[in-house]
């Protein structure tokens, strides 16, 4: 049996979930639910990202104090993914004094390795990346992913050694082609290396809100680098048997956060003496009108409303359908509508609810014979193992809309006036295939999945109230 870890990123508290963050999360579940369903011993990590300056902006707005205020988004956080049933195996925050542990853990290595010195950092520092930035990143003096000025400091940090680690990252890199996907965002992290990699700071000064630095409380970690270890402390780093789940297989990661994941993390990973995750993937931005989804930008759309109003399956579904994985992606209501009502209201609930009545009808709700499986999956599973989830549901618009066009040649209606043993046949096959398609559809849609199983797999229909999905007008 193999193992598999897959963490999404973990999302800052200063703002709730919204259907961008939802996208990744969605992702990650689906790829959890996948292997588990082909045996393999799963853990699937999501959380929050605490430790940040703009938890304690948020919470002087939201006049509470920045404890109370942490506390309640993280709830806020997990009920959202409970709400999408995200099948999450740990629920990291950064606050724990586990993750502390394992941070102090590893900067230890990193320090035994010389790695580690003290400098002044003077630059540029961009708030909403949490990031120091160069003169270069800017774009008309602003950062480009939060169009804002970025702070100009100066201040005594803590160095991590990163320039020593740019020939073997690029080593790395060539050397496995599926350590960051897809290739466009290879090529950009190969890009960003060989422009030269400068030292970066890992602690801030002051003391404040943050995790304090190992051996000098005058600083806290940076955020970003105590953030990315929380993938370690998932794994039960540096405990006993945390080997069984690191390294990594997965992370999943938005496109603006591949430096801190294709570079710094490796690199600390590297001086540390860990090996390194198996692949980076990130994904696209979901946009609308072209302006990428974010709470800064106040475009937001709440997954909830989406899942109140259609079911959390049909977000589930139509927002991995939607956009390509790895690609950005426009959103709109349209278009999440038009698929709603095409893949599942007219193919997929059409499906189930004509072979559910017609084996009561002419049945009496005995399925009877059972039929052979007959699709062929292979490029369904080729695409889920590639992360191109909207092929793998391309694949099963196919196989429903087969067995609709089957259900027409046939004309099973027909076969019951005059040959009730092969309308027996025809109506077991589809039941057959009906089943083996909730299969497949488990780790998108794993309420709708149960449903149909539960309705065609006893041998007798189980009729289940009302439609799976309502035509929306
Ligand atoms: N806290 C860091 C991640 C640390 S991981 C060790 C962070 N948090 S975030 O809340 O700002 O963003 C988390 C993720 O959400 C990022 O991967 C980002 O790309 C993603 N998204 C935010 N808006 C998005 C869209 N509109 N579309 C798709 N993903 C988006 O960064």
């Amino acid at each position: 049996m193999a193992k598999y870890y897959v963490t999404t990123p973990i999302y800052y508290i200063n703002a709730k979930a919204h259907i961008g963050h939802a996208y990744t999360t969605i992702a990650a579940d689906v790829l959890a639910r996948y292997h588990r369903q082909q045996g393999d011993e799963v853990l699937f990590s999501v959380g929050t990202d605490e430790n940040s300056q703009k938890t304690v902006k948020a919470a002087e707005s939201a006049g509470q104090s920045v404890g109370e205020y942490a506390d309640a988004m993280a709830l806020n956080w997990k009920e959202v993914w409970d709400r999408l049933d995200i099948s999450y195996d740990r629920f990291i925050r950064t606050t724990e004094d586990l993750h502390q542990h394992s941070v102090n853990a590893l900067f230890q290595r990193l320090k035994a390795q010389g790695d580690i010195y003290k400098d002044t950092y003077s630059g540029l520092y961009c708030e909403g990346c949490e990031g120091f930035l160069r003169k270069t990143d800017l774009v008309d003096g602003l950062c480009p992913d939060h169009q804002k000025p970025p702070q100009e400091i100066e201040e005594e940090n803590y160095f991590f050694a990163l320039s020593r680690y740019q020939d073997r990252l690029l080593e790395y890199i060539n050397e496995n082609p599926d350590f960051i996907k897809p290739e466009s965002r290879r090529n950009e992290v190969v890009a960003f290396i060989t422009r030269g990699l400068d030292d970066f700071s890992i602690s801030r000064e002051g003391g404040g809100w943050g995790m304090p630095y190992p051996d000098d409380s005058t600083h806290t970690i940076y955020v970003w680098v105590e953030a990315l270890i929380n993938y370690l402390t998932v794994a039960g780093y540096p405990n006993e048997g945390y080997e069984k789940y690191w390294p990594a297989d997965v992370h999943l990661v938005g496109k603006d956060i591949i430096k801190f994941h294709c570079v710094y993390w490796p690199a600390l990973l590297m001086s540390a003496g860990l090996p390194l995750p198996e692949t980076v993937m990130a994904n696209g931005f979901l946009n609308v009108g072209g302006t990428k989804i974010s709470k800064s930008i106040g475009n937001v759309i709440d997954p909830l409303q989406l899942a109140d109003e259609y079911g959390p399956d049909a977000l589930r579904y139509i927002l991995l359908k939607g956009t390509p994985f790895g690609q950005d992606g426009d959103f709109t209501m349209e278009r999440f509508e038009a698929i709603y009502n095409s893949d599942l209201a007219d193919d997929l609930g059409n499906l189930v609810s004509r072979v559910a009545a017609m084996i009561a009808k002419y049945q009496g709700g005995l399925i009877g014979v059972d039929g052979d499986a007959a699709h062929d999956t292979n490029k369904f599973h080729e695409a889920i193992e590639n992360f191109q989830f909207e092929k793998a549901l391309e694949e099963i618009s196919v196989f429903t809309k087969d067995l609709n066009l089957y259900i027409e040649q046939e004309k099973p209606w027909e076969v019951a006036k005059e040959d009730s043993e092969h309308l027996q046949e025809i109506l077991g096959y589809l039941a057959t295939n009906i089943v083996h398609l909730a299969h497949l559809l488990e780790p998108f849609m794993p309420q709708t999945a149960a449903k149909i199983s539960n309705m065609f797999s006893t041998g007798k229909l189980e009729q289940s109230e009302g439609t799976l999905f309502p035509k929306k007008q």
